[in-house]
């Protein structure tokens, strides 16, 4: 590290959400089209939170094209099911929508989160993800106790990598942005953080490759654990 960290801010899916049983979930509805369904969904899905972030020329209090994820999310999976044609009724959707909000978390985080705050680091969680779908995923996973903040980007109405989300952390902490540490499981947003001028931990559970655009991220971890192991 190179300035002691007093916060940790954590992405939501893919970081602390194992977001794998969608595609089972998928798969178990569409055999041999989960995995393309579930990737396209996810695809789509942030596809258009950049189009949104995006397109507004006069964004100063968020974008007038904002929608909250969740309906974001469900545009995505109807266009992605339409994309691969297949025959998703209104129980299905509803069932896929719902895996959004029982993911498991991934097995080692209660206690890495727990050593953390042992340590006296506090610790938040910054997503794209509306406060009400964030608020039933975390208390489904039993986790949203071991955060002192877990904030939606819903509050600027842009999404990440939009700075004016980044900048929500600083605002509701005290903190000097140098000692604060940004874990994402997302190649593009751990990027946008490092841009925003955040230490950031890319957290590449699966061996991807590293991100051509932009600087190297400060960090790679292979799960939470590492991460904790970065801040001893
Ligand atoms: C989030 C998505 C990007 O939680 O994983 O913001």
């Amino acid at each position: 590290m190179t300035t002691p960290k007093k916060l940790v801010v954590f992405d939501a899916y893919g970081t602390l959400f194992d977001v794998y049983s969608i595609s089972r979930a998928a798969e178990d509805m569409f055999p041999h089209f989960g995995v393309a369904l579930a990737n396209l969904w996810r695809d789509k899905q942030i596809d258009y939170t950049r189009i949104v972030s995006l397109s507004d020329p006069n964004a100063s209090e968020g974008s007038r094209y904002y929608e909250p994820f969740w309906s974001i999310t469900k545009k995505a999976l109807r266009y992605s099911a339409d994309k691969l044609k297949l025959d998703l009724s209104d129980e299905q959707e509803n069932a896929l929508m719902q895996a959004y909000d029982r993911l498991e978390a991934f097995a080692e985080n209660r206690q890495v989160l727990e050593a953390l705050r042992a340590k006296g680091l506090q610790t938040a969680i910054l997503s794209n993800a509306n406060a009400d779908m964030l608020e039933r995923v975390c208390k489904h996973a039993q986790i949203h106790h071991l955060f002192d903040n877990i904030v939606s980007v819903e509050r600027v109405r842009q999404f990440k990598t939009h700075p004016s989300t980044y900048a929500l952390i600083e605002e509701s902490f005290q903190v000097e942005r140098s000692s604060i540490l940004f874990v994402s499981s997302n190649d593009w947003d751990a990027l946008g953080a490092t841009w925003f001028g955040w230490e950031t931990v890319w957290l590449n559970r699966s061996g991807q490759p590293s991100d051509r655009l932009g600087p190297r991220i400060a960090h790679m971890a292979k799960d939470l654990k590492s991460v904790l192991t970065l801040l001893d």
